[in-house]
């Protein structure tokens, strides 16, 4: 018998530690996949001239979801031929969300009764990179923010907060941005109540936002942003509860799914063995949810949070444990 198959790639830095420890994980839940791996990134272009090789990109469309470490960028600026394979994976597989849970952690430096979910727009606004110099000393770039866009983005963060506490925040700055957040605020809210009329909406300008995000984080359900600002506020948020050692996140569309931990490659910590694998983990938890696995994404899930509990933590959350260590003791709750 054949299984359907998840596509796994470590990528760059301190994805090459928390990716394969993810795998640990996965075989000990025995669910019918087998796992591919696949080459991407900053290493894979200096090796083969492409961030994102033909081969892997057919690997993951054959997938049925993957599972993605971090990818490092070139330090010396922009390079010929370089592009994230993060941003070519969003554009080619068409992902066009990309979901962000921040939840309460029983760590320290996690601040309770947080329970949010932003939903970035993964394809527009500032991140299509069309920028120019338009002289030697002024640097322009173009926001596109189009109606269809701001539409699907809309429908869906309305769906998933009717499954939640129903509350839809939208994050737009229209004071300045009258045109462009103009247009991303009014079509999200005519989709997200056109699929959920009962929903409560509210629209904030987005730096009054972070401003209640930090102070008053309990009162989010679901944050909705244009692509800039939903990549600004969800780090924000992930600090909130732990930080980027235990921040997940999935990017989703009409097809296969790509979840990746929200932080990057991590240089400053590569190759010691002290990643922590929590983002990681939790990032698999919901790859398995959304592909059906609802009982065993929740048994990792609890079993991440009971070792926190127990104070078997890495150093990024002041324990001592290894990223080997950790994943261990993750693997010893599971079973
Ligand atoms: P980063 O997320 O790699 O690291 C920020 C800080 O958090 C560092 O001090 C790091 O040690 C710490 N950290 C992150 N993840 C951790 C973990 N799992 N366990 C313990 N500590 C952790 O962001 P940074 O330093 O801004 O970027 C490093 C490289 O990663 C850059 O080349 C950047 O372009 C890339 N990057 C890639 C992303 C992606 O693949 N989606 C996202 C963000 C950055
Ligand atoms: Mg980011």
């Amino acid at each position: 018998m054949t299984y359907p198959t998840l596509c796994f790639i470590s990528g760059d830095g301190i994805g090459k530690e928390v990716i394969p420890a993810s795998a640990e994980v996965l075989a000990v839940l025995h669910l019918p996949y087998r796992v591919v791996w696949a080459q991407a990134g900053w290493e894979t272009f200096q090796k083969t001239g492409s961030a994102l090789p033909d081969e892997t990109l057919a690997l993951v469309k054959s997938s049925v979801a993957t599972l993605f470490g971090a990818t490092s960028s070139p330090t010396t600026g922009a390079v010929k031929g370089y592009r994230s394979p993060i941003l070519e994976f969003r554009n080619q597989l068409g992902l066009y969300a990309n979901l962000r849970p921040v939840q309460s952690m029983p760590v320290l430096a996690s601040r309770p009764n947080i329970d949010m979910l932003i939903v970035r727009e993964n394809m527009e606004c500032l991140y299509i990179r069309e920028e120019r110099m338009r002289d030697a000393d002024t640097a322009e770039a173009i926001r596109r923010i189009t109606r269809a866009g701001s539409a699907r983005i809309g429908k869906l963060a309305a769906e998933l907060a009717s499954k939640r506490r129903g509350k839809l925040t939208i994050a737009h700055k229209t004071n300045v941005l009258n045109l462009t957040d103009g247009l991303f605020r009014q079509a999200v809210r005519a989709a997200a109540l056109a699929v959920a009329p009962d929903l409560q909406i509210e629209e904030r300008l987005v730096d009054a936002l972070a401003h209640d995000m930090v102070l008053k984080p309990e009162q989010f359900d679901v944050i909705v942003a244009p692509n800039l600002y939903g990549d600004i506020l969800s780090d924000l948020a992930s600090a909130l509860v732990g930080g980027l050692g235990i921040a997940p996140s999935a990017n989703v569309g009409n097809g296969v799914g790509v979840y990746e931990p929200v932080h990057g490659s991590a240089p400053d910590i590569e190759g010691k063995g002290i990643a922590n694998p929590t983002a990681a983990f939790l990032t698999l938890a919901l790859l398995l949810t959304d592909l059906g696995h609802t009982a065993e994404a929740k048994h990792l899930q609890q079993a991440i949070r009971q070792c926190l509990q127990n104070g078997q933590t890495t150093r990024d959350l002041g324990g001592s444990l290894s990223t080997e260590q950790f994943t261990q003791a993750v693997l010893q709750q599971l079973e």
